[in-house]
């Protein structure tokens, strides 16, 4: 399909969601683009066959190196993040690994930011450090931090922006252009925000990281991650990373599922951040309620970033309850519509506690310097009807807030 209308206008967003890269007359009218369930593919003779290895001819020989539906998908995602290539992975830890084994080796520095999701963090702590790899934890918050940092041996900087699980938003622009300045490679998670929200290649990053799990797929049925960037890059890591590194290659059916997600994720993102300011609000004026920490709120610290960075300020909120860690725990335990489950940006509610669930890969003093309080919670708002949801969280909070004041009399 064309990228611009007749007026020669780029098509919109939703636009390119449903329609990129797909032309009904190559699959005998198929509205839906067929699914290529295969694992090989056959070469009309063995001469054939050697140019497709040798790089000599396009065309698909493995699907652990491409496969149509994968390159479809992937098509998609780079138009929608605004990047020359895409590459589609089996999660969103495939994802982020497969791009840092490509970038990195021995004796390379990599200055991550200080809040990251527990598993990423995992793999930088613990994975990368065996291999000989430096990691630097920097407040990215201020991005002159970044700089003070920066050695001759820093090959990458990374950060999420929000980040999970407590929404410091990171300036991508700032830290790009330092890490441009010095030569550095900047790799953004933008699972939080989506392209629609945000797209960091845009503000100057070289590569998106996804996991796809979340938004993009948007319906909490399978895991999968994207990884986005120059033409370059993507080759490289396709062919170092994933091909011979981590394999993390993504299945042909869920390719699928995430078209199918794509094609609503304008409207669903719109639901999911119109809701969430509503919730974000009267959790802010709930007595139970500490701190709320979502970019739609003034009292966000960095709300005057989320504006300029983000279209919208997305569909997620951390907030800390009055009283102590049992205090959130039965918060949980009151909420009968909403689910307590990790993951996220599905269109069910979803509540977890990160110090003992997603971020329990942080040691206590480590989540105490890198800003997860016990008191922590985190919400994804669904698509539900948002006075339901409110409802919802309004019960377990009235007795959160009546067990608080019961203790303190006690
Ligand atoms: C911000 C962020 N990045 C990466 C990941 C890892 O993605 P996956 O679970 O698809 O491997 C997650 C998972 O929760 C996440 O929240």
């Amino acid at each position: 399909m064309k990228s611009k209308n007749d007026n020669q206008a780029p098509l919109g967003f939703a636009t390119r969601a449903i329609h990129d890269g797909y032309d009904p007359t190559s699959a005998e009218g198929a509205l839906v683009p067929p699914v290529h369930m295969t694992s090989t593919f056959t070469f009309e003779t063995a001469e054939q066959g050697a140019a497709l290895f040798a790089g000599e001819e396009d065309g698909h020989f493995y699907t652990r190196i491409s496969n149509p539906t994968l390159s479809l998908l992937e098509l998609r995602m780079a138009s929608l993040e605004g990047a020359e290539a895409a590459m589609a992975t089996a999660s969103g830890m495939g994802a982020i690994t497969s791009t840092l084994w490509t970038l990195l080796e021995q004796g390379d520095e990599i200055l991550v930011d200080k809040t990251l999701y527990g598993c990423t963090f995992s793999y930088f702590q613990h994975g990368l450090t065996k291999f000989g790899v430096t990691i630097k934890h920097v407040d990215m918050r201020e991005p002159e931090n970044v700089r003070d940092a920066i050695t001759n041996n820093t090959k990458v900087i990374y950060f999420e922006t929000p980040a999970n699980p407590n929404m410091r938003l990171v300036e991508i622009g700032a830290v790009a252009q330092i890490a441009k300045e010095n030569g550095i490679i900047t790799v953004v998670d933008n699972t939080y925000a989506t392209p629609y929200l945000t797209r960091p290649i845009s503000w100057g990053a070289d590569i998106v990281v996804h996991s796809a799990t979340k938004y993009l797929g948007g319906h909490g049925d399978l895991v999968a991650g994207i990884i986005a960037g120059s033409q370059e890059m993507i080759d490289r890591i396709r062919l170092e990373g994933v091909k011979d590194m981590t394999g993390a290659v993504m299945a042909p059916l869920t390719a699928f599922q995430i078209m199918r997600g794509l094609k609503t994720l304008e409207i669903r993102m719109d639901r999911h951040c119109s809701s969430a300011e509503l919730v974000a609000q009267q959790l802010e004026d709930h007595p139970a309620v500490k701190k709320v920490y979502f970019p739609g709120l003034k009292s966000f610290e960095q709300y005057g970033l989320a504006k300029r960075q983000m279209a919208k300020p997305g569909g997620m909120i951390a907030f800390e309850l009055e009283g102590e860690l049992a205090t959130g725990t039965k918060f949980m335990n009151d909420l009968n519509l909403i689910k307590r489950a990790v993951s996220l940006g599905d269109v069910d509610t979803l509540v977890q506690h990160p110090a003992s669930m997603t971020h329990s890969t942080y040691t206590p003093e480590e989540r105490a310097e890198h800003g997860i309080s016990d008191t922590l919670m985190r919400l994804s708002i669904g698509l539900e009807t948002p006075d339901d949801i409110m409802t919802d969280l309004k019960y377990a909070l009235d007795r959160a807030l009546t067990r608080t004041r019961d203790n303190k009399v006690a």
